[in-house]
């Protein structure tokens, strides 16, 4: 993953060079990880490029900061207008969107006070997170010896900066080991998540994932092969799920905007099913990518497409910049 294709970010209402979009040290967000963010993805479609469930994105995004306090100082009507000019003033037919709603400089108490919500869209193209193989091949994952942070301690519903280190724990330790992804268990023994992504199983034909009772972040792609699962005529059970369940699954595979739909062929040495995509999974992966990609009239509504024509010329833009 590179930023180098990535010129412009919006920031707080302009369009700037993306050498120019920095914050000051005495940030409250970078202290305090008081930030709340979204990441979505534009993808190349039949009509042009498009960000997938743009709307449900900016939905969690309002909710996330509403549970933490923050007053997002843009319309959701402004927000959309952002995200459509970074992705067309960047060129990009495809990649990935991060909106970011932090609390900005002003004092460093815990409580923050009257600092000033600051709000950036970056945009940069980035490959399936789990790599292009994972996609096709599965990946191998590890319990991680790290516990997801339960509700009562932290919403796990809402997608905050802060509880990411959560995450990075996990991730880092996983990596460190050789596997591609860690899978929390949540503090009753139950399985939560990945460390970006939320997890399904088959079983017996069906598909199971759990719920926001286990600690997960609700994804947003969790919700879309939710519903295309059901399109499909395949039952979904939610429940809690077990590393028996997983272990013991015909197939698995996580959800995430970064992940897509990857499979999950192993847990820590333990194969699961025949070790590789399995056709559920791959039935829903092509469905989900047929959808994002636009090519599926009944998915239509999930996409966002962009206005392909910034505001102003990069030559106005730039004179205005200085
Ligand atoms: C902890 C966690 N769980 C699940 C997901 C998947 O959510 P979504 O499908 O909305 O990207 C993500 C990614 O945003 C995540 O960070």
């Amino acid at each position: 993953m590179t930023f180098d294709d990535s010129k412009w970010v919006w920031k707080n209402g302009e369009v700037i060079p993306w050498a120019n979009a920095t914050t000051h040290v005495s940030t409250h967000a970078l202290h305090y990880g008081s930030g709340v963010f979204e990441g979505m993805r534009c993808y190349e479609t039949t009509d042009g490029p498009a960000v997938f469930r743009l709307e449900a994105h900016l939905d969690r995004l309002y909710a996330s900061a509403e549970v933490h306090g923050l007053e997002i100082p843009y319309s959701r009507h402004e927000m959309v207008a952002a995200v459509c000019e970074i992705v067309a003033r960047n060129g990009f037919r495809s990649c990935y969107v991060r909106p970011i709603c932090y609390l900005g400089s002003g004092s460093l108490g815990v409580h923050p006070g009257n600092n000033p919500v600051d709000v950036a869209i970056l945009a940069w193209p980035w490959a399936p997170y789990l790599g292009a193989e994972g996609l096709e091949q599965g990946v191998r994952v590890t319990v991680s010896p790290w516990r997801k942070f339960q509700s009562r301690m932290m919403p796990t519903t809402a997608k905050a900066c802060g509880q990411y280190l959560n995450s990075m724990l996990a991730v880092r330790d996983a990596v460190s080991r050789g596997f591609a992804e860690a899978l929390l268990l949540d503090a009753d023994d139950n399985l939560a998540e990945g460390s970006g992504e939320n997890l399904f199983i088959v079983r017996d034909g069906q598909l199971v994932t759990n719920d926001e009772r286990h600690s997960i972040l609700l994804g947003i792609t969790r919700d879309s092969v939710l519903q295309l699962a059901r399109d499909l005529g395949y039952h979904v059970e939610i429940r809690a799920l077990q590393l028996a369940d997983l272990l013991s699954a015909s197939e698995a595979f996580f959800t995430g905007t970064a992940a897509e739909v990857t499979p999950i062929r192993e847990v820590d040495g333990t194969v699961i099913g025949q070790g590789a995509r399995g056709p559920v999974t791959e039935e829903i992966q092509s469905v989900f990518f047929a959808a994002t990609a636009g090519r599926d009239e009944r998915y239509k509504n999930w996409l966002h497409p962009i206005d392909s024509k910034p505001a102003e010329t990069e030559a106005e833009l730039l004179q205005k910049v200085g």
